[in-house]
């Protein structure tokens, strides 16, 4: 009922506009006696993944709380964790607005936002000022002038300084919207990423007592040898989990409407099947070596046991989480809890 008349009043604003005056308000109201606008307590429904309990499974996608500003308000609404960032070592702009359009005939996002963030230190001072005990991953990525030969580097950075606050880390390489990016998914210049974040996760190990798990996310628009490749760069790495999948550069489901042509990543509803089937090719491909996070489209809690049921054993929100708000989580954890 409130979501729907906040929806109302935001769906009339620039989505980017109303992107930030959410956030802004959540960060004001977390803590206080206004969070009950969103607060909800949901029925427990605990699952264990990468050697962490979750209260749910059901997370916040990263690039909604990229500077880690509204984490205890997340947590109040009832989330079994957040991701933050995506976070590179430098604050960065991000591209030319406008870069988020709302495609609301399909329930869809089309966003070219660039990695905009304040950069890693700011991050890390937010993480330091979380005060609930909700999981929090944190995803990395490198900064655009970064070339991507040198990409490496800026996940080591940001791996270095949120290590002592983080659940887990989350290496993203499949952002459509920073230049090269999406190449590090493949052959060499995966292995010798995943080889040093691995090395690196065993020397904070050692100097902060704590296991870190690692998670790659990656891209939908990947073939089956594509899937297998990495499936098979994530064993050999020993890696700890896989988050599939961030946003299409596909168009099916959008063609012909308002802002459907946008470029940039292509999420929610007409993403749900794809990245599913990604899922399912995975869990094939893993055959049970990691577990999977599952996102993409997912917009109820029907389409939450789906991903589910092709292996994954988290999942994540962001479009969906704009179009029904903090109901959503529940319906999911409502219809889990139903299935287990
Ligand atoms: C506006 C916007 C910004 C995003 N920024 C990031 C990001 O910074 N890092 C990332 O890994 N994924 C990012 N994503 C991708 C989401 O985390 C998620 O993988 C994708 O949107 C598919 O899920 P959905 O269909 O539930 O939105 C972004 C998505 C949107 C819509």
């Amino acid at each position: 009922m409130i979501y729907n008349l906040a929806k109302k009043f935001m769906f009339n604003m620039d989505a980017e506009k109303a992107h930030d005056l959410a956030l802004s308000s959540l960060k004001k109201t977390a803590n206080s006696p206004l969070s009950c606008l969103y607060s909800q307590n949901l029925q427990s429904a605990p699952v264990d993944v990468m050697g962490l309990s979750f209260p749910n499974p059901v997370g916040l996608a990263a690039g909604l709380d990229k500077n880690g500003e509204a984490i205890d308000a997340f947590a109040a609404m009832g989330f079994g964790f957040v991701e933050v960032g995506t976070v590179t070592p430098r604050p960065q702009p991000g591209n030319d607005k406008p870069r988020l359009f709302r495609i609301e005939e399909a329930e869809a996002i089309i966003n070219r936002m660039g990695f905009n963030n304040h950069g890693v230190d700011y991050l890390v001072k937010n993480l330091m000022a979380v005060k609930s005990d909700i999981i929090v991953g944190v995803n990395i990525g490198k900064n655009k002038d970064t070339p991507v030969e040198n990409g490496k580097d800026d996940y080591l950075i940001c791996m270095e300084k949120v290590y002592p606050y983080a659940s887990y880390i989350t290496v993203n390489i499949s952002s459509p919207n920073t230049p090269d990016l999406r190449s590090l998914q493949f052959g060499e210049l995966l292995d010798d990423l995943l080889i040093s974040l691995k090395e690196k996760q065993s020397e904070l190990e050692n100097k902060y007592h704590k296991y870190v798990p690692l998670a790659l996310k990656i891209a939908p628009d990947l073939d089956d040898q594509e899937i297998n490749q990495i499936a098979n760069s994530l064993i050999k790495n020993k890696f700890d989990a896989v988050i599939a999948t961030n946003t299409t550069l596909a168009r099916k489901g959008v063609e012909g409407l308002n802002n459907g042509n946008e470029s940039g990543g292509l999420s929610g509803k007409p993403l749900t099947d794809a990245s599913t089937l990604i899922v399912q090719k995975l869990a094939v491909a893993l055959n049970g070596a990691m577990p999977i996070i599952g996102v993409g489209g997912i917009s109820s809690g029907h389409d939450a046991m789906a991903k589910i049921q092709a292996g994954a054993s988290l999942v994540q929100i962001y479009s969906g989480f704009i179009y029904q708000g903090p109901p959503l989580i529940a319906d999911i954890v409502k219809r889990y809890r139903s299935c287990i």
